[in-house]
């Protein structure tokens, strides 16, 4: 069973991949690198001991990611590719907005064109807003403070939706806060390009 994830190169996404790969899952990674390094995918494979495919696109990219569905027997999505940083979200909304966006709906249609019915996103404890802690997930979900949150319920919404319309297509939606920490081994952590923001 193949299991794509977006992001798999970043903080998150190398972590996903090394516990998949644990479990016995076959990982095709599909990362553009604007934000991690492909060293990371030689460590991911040095931590297993397993193979990895690594597709480097963007997964904006209507045709790249067709080409990545087309080369794989995909079981599900688990999208964590995204640009994370709230403060240049605000400095350059259309880039985030663009981004987190079409991403997602680039890959829930390549998910609803090649029958694949399982999806995880990666969204974020910022779209509960304003909301009084402790956060639960029955709450109703007040505005984001800025362009990266709104990104992540724009992508809830988007999803939701979808799964509402098609049958036997889920979809979880994962609201975290930040991480911290990395990987035991030291060999896989938080490795941003550039000053982390
Ligand atoms: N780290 C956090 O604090 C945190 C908290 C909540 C949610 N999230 C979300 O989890 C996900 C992963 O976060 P992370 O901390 O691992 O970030 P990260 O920047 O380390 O990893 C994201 C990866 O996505 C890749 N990427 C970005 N846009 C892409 C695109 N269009 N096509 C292909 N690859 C692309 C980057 O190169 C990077 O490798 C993000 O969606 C983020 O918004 C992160």
């Amino acid at each position: 069973m193949q299991i794509l994830v977006t992001g798999g190169a970043g903080y998150i996404g190398a972590h996903v991949c090394v516990e998949l790969l644990k479990n016995d899952y076959a990982v095709v990674i599909a990362d553009n690198l604007c934000n991690s390094s492909s060293e990371t995918i030689g460590k991911i494979r040095q931590l297993t001991g397993k193979d990895v495919i690594f597709r480097e696109i963007d997964v904006t990219d209507t045709s790249a990611v067709e080409s990545v569905f087309l080369s794989a027997e995909i079981a599900g999505v688990i999208h964590l590719a995204g640009l994370k940083a709230v403060g240049e979200s605000v400095e350059k909304p259309l880039e985030y907005y663009y981004n987190n966006t079409v991403s997602t709906m680039v890959l829930a249609a390549a998910c609803l064109k090649h029958g694949v019915k399982k999806f995880v996103y990666s969204s974020s404890a910022t779209v509960y807003g304003n909301n009084k802690v402790p956060f639960v997930e029955t709450m109703e979900l007040l505005p984001a403070a800025n362009p990266y949150g709104e990104t992540k319920a724009i992508s809830e919404r988007i999803l939701t939706d979808v799964a509402r319309a098609t049958p036997g297509f889920s979809v979880s939606l994962l609201r975290y806060f930040n991480p911290v920490g990395a990987h035991e081994s030291g060999l896989i952590g938080e490795a941003p390009r550039g000053v982390p923001n």
